[in-house]
């Protein structure tokens, strides 16, 4: 189970909920942040961090038009569980779905 960020996250990147994060899962991409779904410990923190109210439950998220529940997943895919925010730069990186987004979505 875990928190999952979602579409309202993307070109914000406001970065509350890094400071709530009790185990520092929240990883940053280029243009959104990636809430790593082994590493959450579900406290709920960012949750209600974030104005953007971009962070929700992962039972909540829709699965149209992007499902950023498989996203997350998919993001981590290629690093396994890094253990933190700290221990690995993906900064440069994004989701090919969020990365295809239109500046203007
Ligand atoms: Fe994004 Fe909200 Fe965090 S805009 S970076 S999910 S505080
Ligand atoms: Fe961190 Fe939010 Fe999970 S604060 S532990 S990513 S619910």
């Amino acid at each position: 189970m875990s928190f999952v960020i979602t579409q309202g996250c993307v070109d914000v990147m406001d970065k509350a909920c890094t400071e709530v994060c009790p185990v520092d899962c929240i990883y940053t991409g280029g243009r959104m942040l990636y809430i790593h779904p082994d590493e959450c410990i579900d406290c709920g923190a960012c949750e209600s961090a974030c104005p953007q109210s971009a962070v929700m439950h992962e039972d909540d998220v829709a699965p149209e038009p992007i499902n950023f529940r498989a996203v997350a997943t998919e993001f981590f895919a290629p690093v396994g569980s890094p253990g933190g925010s700290a221990e690995v730069d993906l900064s440069g990186s994004d989701h090919p779905l969020v990365a295809a987004l239109p500046a203007d979505h």
